[in-house]
């Protein structure tokens, strides 16, 4: 019997329960092969007794349409940065990497599926470096590796915040008010422009795009006449004033590898009192909503084709790559490409001339 070890490393995507399922089924085609799941990413391998699900048909049976993931994940840690506390209270980290390749090889595991963001890949990057037999599957609602044409999990978070502006336009209009949405984007801000051209906002403020406050103030003026009229702004997380960074706050959560983004949209509005913006300001920070329930059919296509393609890979014995997709086809792509660079929207593209082309400000 071969075994394939899948796991789910990084914040959640819908979609991710989806992939698991399409390698349990596409293995249950094949003689000799059994799936088993390791719990919140490589924790389940390396905790003490090890944490492990036997991913057989039943255990995935419907999960297609489940958010989150049934083996759970973490995006804290890993096997080259396992958080371990000193005798004074002070954590470090320790490298258990080579340790987690000889249990897995214990356990009789002959391919680990990974399916996971940039900091994931790059894990198994180093992980394939040191001998082990891995394939990635790239997993992002950010949309923001550029070695595939898109992620799932996506569409679903573009989905959810364009019904979020929609939301806003009737609550802004009745109360002539400026509504800001914050939504992710640490460093892209693909689900914010997306979202601001589906939902109709008249300002989008993305990480790409330094904003200059005086021209995000003179675009919410000019849709107001005396008190009177209402205004969207789409804000990703991460976007920020010219010379200024992204809002961030401190976490002293053990191991958390990124400064946690935090406080775009109250800092946006106390920009814009700063700069005398008079009219009624509200904000919504949509937060984890983005990332939970259930996928939309776009991303449960996608996230089955990337299952199916990552179980034909482990089978092919083809190591080392990662599923991608580019239209209309699924290949795989060297991790070393696949983390190569991150996907940042693109200024000169046509999806930003369509956004221009309708009167979308942002603030440049
Ligand atoms: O990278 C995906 C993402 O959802 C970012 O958009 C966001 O900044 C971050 O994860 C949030 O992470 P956490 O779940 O740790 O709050």
């Amino acid at each position: 019997m071969k075994r394939v070890l899948v796991a789910t490393a990084g914040g959640d995507c819908p979609g991710l329960n989806a992939v698991i399922r399409a390698i349990v089924k596409r293995a249950s085609q094949e003689q000799d092969w059994e799936v088993i799941g390791s719990i919140q990413a490589f924790n389940g391998i390396l905790w003490e007794p090890t944490e492990i699900k036997i991913l057989d048909e039943a255990a995935v049976a419907g999960i297609h349409f489940q958010g989150g993931t049934i083996i759970e994940t973490t995006n804290k840690g890993g096997p080259f940065a396992w958080p371990i506390k000193n005798n004074d209270g002070t954590w470090t980290t320790a490298d258990r990497s080579e340790e987690m390749i000889r249990k897995l090889m214990y356990m009789g595991v002959d391919a680990v599926i990974n399916i996971g963001g940039d900091g994931s890949q790059r894990i198994s990057q180093a992980l394939y470096e040191k001998g082990l037999n891995i394939i990635g599957v790239p997993k992002t609602i950010d949309n923001d590796l550029s070695a595939t044409d898109t992620t799932f999990g996506f569409q679903t978070a573009v989905q959810i915040a364009t019904e979020s502006v929609d939301k806003l336009v009737t609550t802004a209009a009745s109360h002539n008010r400026v509504l800001i949405l914050e939504v992710m984007g640490r460093d892209a801000g693909w689900i914010g422009l997306n979202a601001a051209i589906a939902g109709g906002a008249e300002i989008c403020l993305i990480p790409e795009i330094p904003y200059d406050i005086n021209e995000v103030v003179a675009k919410i003026n000019s849709r107001f006449v005396r008190d009177r009229g209402f205004i969207i702004v789409v804000m990703a997380e991460g976007a920020h004033a010219v010379g200024d960074d992204s809002s961030t706050i401190n976490l002293d959560e053990v191991g958390y590898v990124n400064s946690k983004i935090s406080g775009g949209a109250s800092r946006l509005m106390r920009e814009l009192k700063a700069a005398g913006l008079k009219h009624d300001m509200r904000k919504t920070v949509l937060g984890h909503i983005q990332r939970g329930g259930v996928p939309i059919a776009y991303d449960r296509v996608l996230a089955t084709q990337f299952g199916v393609k990552a179980f034909e890979l482990a089978l092919e014995g083809k190591f080392g790559e990662m599923v991608s997709y580019r239209h209309p086809n699924i290949i795989s792509v060297p991790f070393s490409e696949a983390i190569r660079e991150p996907h940042f929207v693109t200024l000169d593209s046509d999806l930003m001339k369509s956004a221009r082309g309708v009167g979308i400000s942002f603030g440049d």
